[in-house]
Parts: C-alpha cells; structure tokens; sequence
C-alpha cells in the first residue's frame, strides 16, 4: 500500500541527512566535516580526526590532550571479557571473533547505555574507539597462542595497537615512528565514508534503538564481506594469485568477460568514479613503508602497479570508471608491517568504529529519525487455501 520507489542496492536513496563526510565520486574528493582526506592523513593524527568525526571540529591544544587522556583511560576492556575468545577455536577467523567479542561489549554496558542520554552517548563512543585497538590485537594474540598484552598508555594510540599486536612479555614491541605513522594515516583514511554497507547497516541497527555495542557488531559483520571491507584482503589474495607481472594481462580478461564472475579486487566504486582519494595517499604510504622496513623488491607492489596502469589504460575500465581504490594498496603495506591477512578487514573495522559511532549519534539526534524500514516488491504466491498435510502431493 501507498507509493515507494523501487531501488535495490540504495543506487539513488538517501536515507538520511548528514554533516559528517562528503564525497564528491565525480571529482574524487572526499572531506570530512569540511577537511580534505589527503591534508587530514598529512597533517592530523587519528585521535584528531575521531574527535573531528564525533564533534564536527578539529580538537584545540586543550581539548586534543583531554581527548588524549579519555581514550587512554577507556583503553582496558573487562577482564571478563578477555574469557571470550578461549570459547572460539584457535583457527577462527579474526572478523568472527570481532563481531562476537564486540557485540559482547552491549552485555558489559547494558545498563549504563542509555540512548536518550547524550553523556552516556558521548561515552558509549570513546570506549568504542579506546577499546578496539585491545579488542582487535587480542583477537590476533588469541590466532598465534601468545598472551594478549595489556594497553600501554604512554604511547599513541597507533604505538599502542603496534605494541599489543606484535609485542610479547619477554620482547618488548620496539616503537618505530615511521610505522606508527603509517599506521595512523591508515586508520585515517579509513575513518568515515559516508553511507556505505556498513554504516547504513549501523544506522538501521541503532534505528531501532538498539545497544550501540551491538549496532557496531552488526557494522562489523557488513564490513566483513569482499565487496566492502573484505576487499583488502581479497586484493591481497589475488596480487598472490596473479604471482608474476607476466599473468597480468590474462587476469584483466578475465574481469572484462561478462562470463566470468572473476573481479579484479581493490578496483571500482559505487560513489567514485574517479581515483579514490584514498588510495593516491595509500599508495604514497606503500613506497614509504617498503623503503623503511628496506624491502627494495615487493613482486606484490610490482604485480599491483602494473595491474593499475594496464587497468587505467583498457577501454573496459576507463569506460566504466573502473579505478583504484582504497583497499588496493593497504593489504602490501599491512603484509610488510607483519600483519596476516586475515587481520587486514579487523583493521578497518578498528578505523571505521569511529565514522560508525559518530553517524548512529547523528542519527540518535536527528529529530525526523524514523526507525529504518524499507519496503519490498513481493513477487511470491497469491492469497490460495491452506492444504491439511494428508492432502499435499
Ligand atoms: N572488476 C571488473 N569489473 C567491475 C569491477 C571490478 N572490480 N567493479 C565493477 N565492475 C563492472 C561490473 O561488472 C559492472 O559491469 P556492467 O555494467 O557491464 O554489468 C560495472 O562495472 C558496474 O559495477 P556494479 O557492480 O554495478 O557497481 P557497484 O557500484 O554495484 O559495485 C563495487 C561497486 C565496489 C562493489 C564493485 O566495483 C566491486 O565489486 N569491486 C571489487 C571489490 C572491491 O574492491 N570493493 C571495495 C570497495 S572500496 C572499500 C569499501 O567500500 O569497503
């Protein structure tokens, strides 16, 4: 009954108002609250750009330290929690683990979260975004049988992910500002986009009015998949694949046959149609990286920039605006930090937590919020008469 439009996959919906990221796909630009995503990722920091996210402005001297020491102080998670991941096998995926142990999170601030509240919003987004470095190392400590590692608050938030990923008790994770660095801008570029999958699935979940740790849970399971979050991996996995420059070419007709459900990963973009610009920053960080930990022949990299320009150069491509996008470079940059495949969607799930936070908080505020309930085409049976079983054939 009454009129809707019908529009799968949302390709001409808006489904709310925002002030937060604006992405213009034509031109590849991408602001945040106003800042442009390359000038954000070079000169700001990925607590900075949370506190942009969450409170529309970047932080002053003051309110950056007061930030700082909120986010150190909600770093630690229950220790309770911490019995979680013993209940899952050593051979989980770590994305699994993510969304049990942080849907889990809504159990341990059940009663203190209440929506109406905005204290109680504000401090439902700050131990989100202090507790998933924790959440997200452990989830790696409890893959490789060694012990999680408590957070350290002297360092930065970047250091501190670093130091209880690859950290142990007997060797101390030693700092390497290049690659905190590299790590920061990382969580940067992957920070807030708008209304994508999982986003939308954050806003449609918290809709509802439901606990915001579980509205992030269920963000975390959108993100999963290799359309979205799970590109990076999936880049990855492909760039191994392809194995040496010389198969290239036989990949790209692969993707180009209508045929074949094969797509090359890390290329194309709903909103870009353009160069993501995302991925020119990651790309930059790549060479940076590389050039530190003093790998001088990545086959990887090599497989990936000669895929790009014969992708950039092929009719198929450019006709359909097929470019390069964020998730192409991050996954060599990740494997050369030491960071297994498997780790590389939980990495975006930790950077993405605060653009999800601060969208359901938008939307918690937005006074025309509705609960999201979009409505279908039913192609099934007509009305007909039910049939006892003994009558069925
Ligand atoms: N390789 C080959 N052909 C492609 C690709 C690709 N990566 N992406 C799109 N196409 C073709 C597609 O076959 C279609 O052709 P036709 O019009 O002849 O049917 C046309 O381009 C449009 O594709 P679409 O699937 O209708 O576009 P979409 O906006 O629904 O999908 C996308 C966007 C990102 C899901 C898609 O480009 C894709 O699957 N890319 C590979 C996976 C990937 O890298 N995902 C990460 C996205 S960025 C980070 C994030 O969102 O998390």
């Amino acid at each position: 009954t009454g009129y809707f439009t019908y529009d799968p996959g949302f390709t001409s919906t808006g489904s709310c108002e925002s002030a937060i990221t604006y992405i213009d796909g034509d031109e590849g630009v991408l602001l945040h609250r106003g800042y442009a995503i390359d000038e954000l990722a070079k000169n700001s920091t990925f607590p900075e750009v949370c506190f942009l996210l969450l409170n529309g402005h970047l932080p002053t001297a003051a309110e950056s330290t007061e930030f700082d020491v909120i986010l150190r102080r909600h770093s630690m998670v229950h220790e309770q929690l911490t019995k979680f991941y013993s209940g899952f096998r050593r051979d989980a995926h770590p994305m699994a683990i993510m969304c049990g142990v942080v849907g889990a999170l809504s159990a341990f601030y059940h009663d203190s979260t209440d929506i109406e509240d905005p204290v109680e919003r504000k401090i439902a987004a700050h131990r989100l975004i202090a507790k998933m470095p924790t959440i997200a190392a452990m989830a790696y400590k409890y893959s490789v049988g060694q012990p999680f590692m408590y957070p350290r608050n002297d360092l930065t938030y970047a250091e501190n992910f670093l130091y209880m990923t690859f950290g142990t008790p007997c060797e101390p994770y030693k700092v390497n500002p290049i690659l905190s660095k590299a790590m920061d801008k990382i969580f940067i570029l992957h920070a807030d986009h708008e209304q994508n999958a999982s986003t939308s699935t954050v806003r449609l979940a918290g809709s509802s009015g439901a606990n915001p740790f579980a509205c992030i849970a269920a963000g975390i399971a959108s993100l999963w998949g290799p359309a979205h979050g799970g590109a990076n991996e999936a880049v990855l996995k492909m760039l191994e694949e392809i194995g040496s420059v010389d198969r290239i070419p036989e990949i790209v007709r692969r993707a180009k046959d209508k045929n074949d459900n094969f797509r090359l990963m890390g290329f194309g973009h709903r909103v870009y149609k353009n160069y993501d610009p995302r991925a020119q920053v990651m790309r930059e960080t790549c060479h940076e990286v590389l050039a530190e930990l003093g790998i001088k022949n990545e086959p990887l990299l090599d497989i990936a920039m000669e895929l790009e320009k014969i992708a950039l150069s092929d009719p198929y491509f450019v006709e359909k605006k097929l470019y390069p996008n964020v998730d192409f470079y991050s996954g060599i940059i990740l494997k050369a930090m030491g960071f297994p495949t498997s780790m590389f969607t939980v990495l975006f799930a930790l950077a993405r937590t605060v653009g999800w936070i601060s969208q359901w908080k938008e939307m918690i505020e937005d006074p025309v919020q509705k609960i999201g309930r979009p409505r279908q085409l039913f192609t099934g049976e007509n009305k007909r008469p039910f049939v006892p079983l003994n009558e069925r054939g």
